[in-house]
């Protein structure tokens, strides 16, 4: 058998908390810290505890060359290396986990980028339970346990040095930029007109040119620039109230302007699913469409090859691509939201993308403002509510 260490591992040497019943037998609180090697590789998706000896084998191992297993274990502690098999960090040639990392490989990943990616992702994380057990635990307000923020903003010299700009003069842009308030209350009864979801879709995902730069090599041309041209954000969607659409998750083709049905839903699957997606944030879940910027890494890592900004140039994508979800429905006089706090395994699991290849960044959805607020949205200049 023949083995090498994986090419993507990130180690941490880290602290947490415990809970042993024995110490609250003593008569404590049972916590105590526990120091340890915490090692995650991308293709495993679990945390990993590693022994001090096993954190030095890795570092003495090679990730390029594959190895005899036995010829490793009469120089090294066969132990130590059938551990590391077991962990997965140490891969055996032919078998599943090797093809899954050789995925990584393939793809090209900047090994830190890599490691902040799927170290960020979550499964059935709810955050309003989250902050129900934060206001049972904390002894007192957030604001009082973290201290002020810094100031709104940095001010690099006294006013009087400063050099006055003429305003802006107010054009239809500036009206829709007021307009553009985070939406948490949408109105569900009604549904959103075909044209007006057809629109978002198209000004924001839509392909208006495909430029064919070299043999093989086709650039989109898009409303809202992209790293390279590449555009490797597309848009996956839950759908729970358009009109002629069937509640359901979609992917949108960006070339053809078109829906590809994944798979039909109950209004109630919809709406658990919904729920599920933003991490329980109630006041988003009844938004008539979500649309999921879900980045295919291949794509743009195969120009930005283990590249120091390639993650960086994907998130930023997906700033463009959100603001745009947001301008486009405003000007329709729908409105819009964005969350990071999103379920990524779960969005995954459901439209079936293979974490290696393709990843969810945040959560955006649209549709049509309720008449009456009920959740909390930010609008001190009274755009979108009167009082
Ligand atoms: C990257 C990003 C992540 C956000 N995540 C959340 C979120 O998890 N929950 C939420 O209610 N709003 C979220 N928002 C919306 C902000 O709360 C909102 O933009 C802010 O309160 C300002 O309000 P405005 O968008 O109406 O100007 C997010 C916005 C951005 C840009």
């Amino acid at each position: 058998m023949r083995v090498r260490r994986c090419a993507i591992v990130t180690i941490e040497p880290r602290e947490r908390l415990a809970f042993d019943l024995a110490l609250v037998v003593e008569g404590g609180t049972g916590l105590h810290s526990v120091v340890e090697w915490a090692a995650s590789a991308p293709h495993v998706d679990e945390e990993i505890v590693l022994t001090l000896e096993e954190v030095a084998l890795l570092g003495q191992l090679s990730p390029s060359r594959w190895s005899d297993f036995e010829e490793l274990a009469s120089v090294h502690s066969r132990d130590v290396l059938e551990s590391l098999v077991h962990k997965r960090l140490l891969v055996v040639e032919a078998e599943k986990e090797s093809v899954r990392e050789q995925i990584l490989r393939d793809t090209h990943w900047r090994p830190a980028s890599a490691a902040m990616h799927y170290a960020s992702r979550w499964r059935g994380i709810d955050t309003q339970l989250m902050e129900r057990e934060f206001k049972e635990y904390a002894q007192s307000s957030v604001l009082a346990q973290l201290g002020p923020p810094p100031p709104p903003v940095r001010e690099r010299v006294p006013a009087e040095q400063r050099t006055a700009l003429p305003p802006a003069e107010p054009t239809p842009f500036d009206a829709l930029l007021l307009k553009r308030v985070t939406c948490r209350n949408y109105d569900r009864s009604r549904e959103l007109a075909l044209a007006d979801f057809s629109s978002v879709l198209f000004r924001t995902f839509g392909a208006r040119a495909v430029v064919e730069t070299a043999p093989g090599v086709r650039l989109l041309k898009k409303g809202v620039p992209s790293a390279g041209g590449l555009h490797p954000t597309e848009a996956y969607l839950l759908v729970q109230r358009v009109e002629g659409v069937a509640p359901g998750l979609y992917h949108y083709h960006p070339v053809d302007h078109a829906l590809e049905p994944i798979r039909a839903l109950s209004a109630d699957e919809a709406t658990e699913l919904a729920r599920r997606f933003v991490a329980a944030q109630a006041y988003f879940v009844d938004a008539h469409v979500m649309v999921i910027p879900a980045s295919r890494f291949r794509r743009n890592f195969w120009k930005y090859r283990n590249h120091a900004k390639a993650y960086r140039a994907l998130t930023l994508d997906v700033g463009y691509l959100s603001h745009t979800i947001y301008l486009s429905a405003t000007e329709l006089g729908l409105a819009a939201f964005i969350t990071a706090a999103i379920n990524e395994i779960d969005i995954e699991e459901a439209f079936g993308l293979d974490p290696l290849e393709e990843g969810p960044l945040a959560v955006c959805g649209f549709g049509i403002r309720a008449a009456e607020r009920k959740e909390v949205e930010f609008d001190p200049l009274h755009a979108v509510w009167p009082d």
